[in-house]
């Protein structure tokens, strides 16, 4: 395929440039014809709504400069050309509609990743190949073929590569999970993780048409099944059709499962069933589940994952968070902040209340200090763009590393798939396969239409 062609030619010269930086245990540098005092130079592939997001998260460092934005969609690449002069006074260097052309551009280091789920592995393993560190849009890929694939191109190009799962970066999250683990909570036996979404309505079904001038629809496509343009499954409602995404367990759910794994300090469990459907809107164009409830069940405790579209009415009054349910009390996080909710005891007397007995409950009392909502920062998304920055210089892994983004996307693809097979699976983590179902396997792969083929490491 020209396309192994193309990688190979293009990207072979930068791979041999970065082997000269190669540091025993570290990252290896940036194509290394920078010095660090130079401005990070920045690709966007994918530029409409969080791809633009990001780089303008980037762009608040004085140390970025943009010089090449891709889109297959013309009008969105004029726009956002025109966003960046306005705000920088620069024109940028590249305006292409074939990503590959990024990738061959010897003079971008960071490339931003904001195209839709099913393209992910390809532009990631390519910008890594050719020695460019990456900022990967969550969820790291649609498959957990994929996903693997990911975390071993980074690896072995030793390249930076940040998922967009910026709660990383946003200290009230990691203070609520260092909170989790500091034991005051008791035993935790059940997570809830939730997102309850009044805006993710229905899609009423619409007719197959020609695709907007100006747009290579082949080029949106890529890897995905062929078939003929719908407005529906175009930008943003992407989201909700599987063969480029994973629908809201996967849009949200990472950002809020991969909060319930650190908090608890797991990885993936041996166990998961995924119950749900289109129960709300059945007639409507989404695949995806409108409702869907997944438990992750671990040795002594289960994690539970709860959507749904349509309704906003989520537990304790949120829309979306996580609470941790321990003996002693309940931490509660959603993206505005945290608390510590405490569990309430009758101070060593019996239960239940016996009559006429004198054995009457004293007042409760509570089980711990209850924790007054403590009020995020509101600033991850900027400083995510910062620690990436800080890892591209100092070569560490950043705060969302790809393997952070791989087990929590890995986990949320294995509710859709229990989900959609309509059955429990078990999953063996030392195999890193479930465990005699081929149809889950198979939906864990990922099938390529032609001309593109899944990378090999
Ligand atoms: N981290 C977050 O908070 C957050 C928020 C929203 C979306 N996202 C993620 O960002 C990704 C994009 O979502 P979105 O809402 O921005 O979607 P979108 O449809 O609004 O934007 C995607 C853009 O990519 C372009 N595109 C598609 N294929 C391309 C290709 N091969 N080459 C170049 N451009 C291509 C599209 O034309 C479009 O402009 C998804 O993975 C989504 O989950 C993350």
């Amino acid at each position: 395929m020209e396309r192994r062609g193309f990688l190979k030619s293009s990207i072979f010269g930068a791979a041999l440039i970065g082997a000269r930086a190669i540091v025993p245990g570290a990252i290896n540098s940036a194509s290394g014809k920078s010095a660090p005092s130079d401005k990070v130079k920045i690709g966007l592939i994918g530029c409409r709504n969080q791809g633009w997001t990001n780089l303008e998260a980037f762009l608040d460092y004085p140390e970025t400069e943009c010089i090449a934005l891709c889109d297959v969609d013309e009008e969105w690449l004029n726009k956002r050309a025109a966003d960046l002069e306005k705000r920088t006074g620069k024109k940028p260097k590249q305006l292409v509609k074939d990503w590959r052309k990024i990738i061959d551009n010897k003079d971008v280091d960071l490339v931003i990743i904001g195209t839709p789920d099913h393209w992910h592995c390809l532009q990631l393993v390519a910008a890594c190949e050719a020695g460019k560190d990456v900022y990967v849009e969550k969820p790291l890929a649609n498959t957990l073929e994929e996903c693997d694939l990911m975390v071993e191109a980074a690896r072995k190009y030793k390249r930076v590569v940040q998922v967009g799962q910026w709660q990383r970066s946003d200290p009230h999250w990691d203070e609520a999970a260092a909170f989790v683990q500091s034991g005051k909570l008791g035993r935790v036996r059940t997570v809830k993780v939730w997102a309850y979404q009044p805006s993710k309505w229905s899609l009423p079904a619409a007719p197959d048409s020609n695709p907007p001038a100006g747009v290579d629809y082949d080029m949106w496509l890529g890897p995905a099944p062929k078939r003929p343009f719908n407005e529906n499954r175009f930008h943003y409602n992407f989201r909700f059709f599987w063969d480029y995404a994973g629908g809201l367990t996967a849009d949200w759910g990472v950002h809020l499962l991969d909060y319930a794994l650190k908090g608890m300090n797991v990885g993936l469990p041996e166990y998961v069933y995924g119950a749900g459907g289109k129960l709300g809107y059945p007639d409507d164009a989404m695949e995806t589940p409108d409702t869907l409830m997944a438990t992750f069940k671990y040795p002594d405790f289960n994690i539970i994952w709860d959507h749904a579209c349509g309704i906003g009415n989520g537990l304790f009054d949120k829309k979306e968070g996580l609470a941790f349910f321990g003996e002693n009390g309940t931490l509660l996080l959603t993206r505005a902040g945290w608390e510590v909710r405490p569990e309430m005891t009758n101070s060593g007397r019996n239960f239940p209340y016996c009559y006429p007995c004198d054995n009457k409950p004293s007042s409760p009392v509570p089980r711990m200090e209850a924790l007054a909502w403590r009020k995020g920062e509101g600033k991850g998304l900027y400083r995510h763009a910062g620690n990436t920055l800080k890892c591209i210089k100092n070569r560490e892994l950043p705060s969302a590393d790809v393997a952070i983004g791989a087990t929590v996307a890995k986990l949320c693809l294995m509710g859709n798939i229990s989900c959609r097979l309509g059955r429990a699976l078990s999953w063996d983590n030392a195999a890193n396969s479930f465990v005699n179902d081929n149809e889950a396997s198979t939906l864990s792969k990922a099938i390529y239409s032609e001309p593109w083929k899944l990378p090999t490491i």
